[in-house]
C-alpha cells in the first residue's frame, strides 16, 4: 500500500461527505448528466472507483462497468450500493497495473484520481491505459478545480510542480496528500504524446476532460 492508499483506506467510511458540500451541488448535477451521456452504451473500465459514487451514475446508461480500486475498504463501501441496469463488477487493482483486470472496454473513466498522479508519472499511467484498452479508446477524466474557501489549501509545491494538501480525518489523523490542479493547457500538454482530440469542460468547482488514445 502507498501512503495515498493508506489515507483512502482510513477515509473510506467518511469519503462521501465530500459530495455533500452545498456550493458544489449545481456542478455535480451537471456532471452526472454529462457522464451519463458520455458512457451511454459503453463498456467502462473505472480506475480508482473508490466508494462507487460515479459508478452508480455510469451504470444507469453504460453497457457494463468494471470498477477497480487499489483499496479493498473503498470497494467494500461501493459494493453496498445498488446499481443498474448495467452490470457492475468490482476488482481490486492498481491504476498502474490494469493488465490484471479482465474484460473488454471501450472507455476508461478516471474520477478524482488524475490529481493524485505525479505529473512525471502521467505518461506511465496513460501507457498503462493504452496497453489495456488499445488505440481509439475514449478516456474520461473528472477532477477538482482549486477554489479558495472550498478546497483544502495547498501546503507544499515541489520543483516539479506537484502540489500537496494536509488533510485531517474526523478522528484527527493527518496525512499529506498529493493533489494536483491542472489547467486545460497542462492537461492538453500532458496527454499530447498518448492521446488525440482533448476536450475540456470547466465548471466552477470541477473540470471534465476527454481524449482518445492514439
Ligand atoms: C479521490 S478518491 C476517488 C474515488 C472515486 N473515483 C470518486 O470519484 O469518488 C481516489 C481513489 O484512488 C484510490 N487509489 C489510490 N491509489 C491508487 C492506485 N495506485 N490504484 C488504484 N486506486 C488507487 C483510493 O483508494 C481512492 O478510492
Amino acid at each position: 500500500m502507498t501512503r495515498l492508499a493508506d489515507y483512502y483506506r482510513d477515509r473510506a467510511a467518511e469519503y462521501d461527505a465530500v459530495y455533500a458540500k452545498p456550493e458544489r451541488q449545481d456542478d455535480l448535477a451537471r456532471l452526472h448528466g454529462m457522464l451519463r451521456g458520455l458512457v451511454a452504451g459503453q463498456r467502462v473500465l473505472e480506475v480508482a472507483a473508490g466508494t462507487g459514487y460515479w459508478t452508480h451514475t455510469m451504470a444507469t446508461s453504460a453497457a457494463a462497468v468494471t470498477a477497480t480500486d487499489l483499496v479493498p475498504e473503498t470497494l467494500d463501501v461501493a459494493r453496498a450500493r445498488a446499481y443498474g441496469p448495467a452490470p457492475v463488477t468490482f476488482r481490486t487493482a492498481d491504476a498502474f497495473g490494469l493488465d490484471q483486470v479482465p474484460g473488454d472496454f471501450d472507455t476508461a473513466f478516471i474520477g478524482f484520481f488524475w490529481s493524485h498522479v505525479l505529473r512525471a508519472d502521467v505518461p506511465r499511467f496513460l501507457a498503462g491505459l493504452h496497453d489495456r484498452l488499445g488505440s481509439g479508446a475514449r478516456v474520461i477524466v473528472l477532477d477538482n478545480r482549486y477554489v479558495p474557501g472550498s478546497s483544502t489549501p495547498v501546503s507544499r509545491t515541489t520543483d516539479a510542480g506537484d502540489t500537496y494538501q494536509r488533510r485531517t480525518l474526523n478522528d484527527g489523523r493527518s496525512y499529506e496528500v498529493l493533489k494536483n490542479f491542472p489547467t486545460e493547457d497542462q492537461f492538453t500538454s500532458d496527454v499530447a504524446a498518448s492521446a488525440v482530440d482533448p476536450q475540456w469542460t470547466q465548471l466552477p468547482y470541477f473540470w471534465l476532460a476527454t481524449c482518445t488514445l492514439r
